[in-house]
């Protein structure tokens, strides 16, 4: 798979990525991780935990990408072809307000990504999608039944999805990606939390 540091991309090969997981036992994906600061932070802060974020658009990725830390990856993919070298490898995957042909793949149900999600999945696999008000709106969906039919799309694919949560201004302000701060002071500081596992 195509991975990035700084602006060098570099493929890594299955053998290359399981010397880099090898004291690992719980890997995180971060899907549409925009510039990346969500899974920095959270590499940063649980050291113990490999975070492999993953963007189709490699410009916003240049400034965290240089970080030096040994459980942080950060790799160029499209939502609905993900790099087959991370099947059955990922324990927790989150998408964090995503947009653009990611939310519509949600929306709509999309096997490409659907079945991505559960080749990269195993057994104890969990998951965190935000959805935020303003870019399901762009799509022509409110956020309750945007997020409803998300809830559906997940459910139908097998994923036992909780009670959706609504996260305000305060818990985006808090929340550690660049996209939950621009929302937190934008015209529609809300989103949806649907948790689930396989
Ligand atoms: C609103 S940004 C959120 C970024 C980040 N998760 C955050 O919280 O700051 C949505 C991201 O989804 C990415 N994206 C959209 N469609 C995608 C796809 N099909 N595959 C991978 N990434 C995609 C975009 O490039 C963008 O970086």
């Amino acid at each position: 798979m195509e991975t990035i540091r700084g602006r060098t991309s570099h493929t890594l090969d299955l053998t290359e990525l399981q010397a880099r997981l090898a004291n690992y036992n719980r890997i995180l994906l971060d899907l549409g991780t925009g510039d990346g600061k969500f899974a920095f932070c959270h590499a940063d802060k649980f050291p113990s935990h490999f975070v492999i974020g993953v963007d189709s658009c490699r410009e916003n990725l240049h400034k965290h990408s240089r970080a030096k830390l040994p459980n942080l990856l950060y790799a160029i993919a499209s939502a609905q072809t993900l790099p087959c070298e991370l099947n059955g490898l990922v324990s927790h995957i989150t998408i964090n307000f995503p947009w653009g042909s990611l939310l519509e793949s949600l929306l709509h149900g999309d096997s490409r990504l659907l079945c991505g999600l559960e080749s990269v999945a195993n057994l104890s696999t969990t998951v965190d999608i935000r959805l935020n008000g303003g870019a399901l709106a762009e799509q022509g969906w409110s956020l309750e039944d945007g997020a409803e039919r998300i809830f559906e799309n997940l459910a139908s694919a097998g994923w036992k999805i909780y009670t959706p949560e609504l996260m305000d201004s305060h818990a985006l302000r808090a929340f550690p990606s660049t996209w939950a701060k621009r929302l937190a002071f934008g015209r529609d500081p809300r989103a949806i939390q649907l948790s689930g596992c396989l």
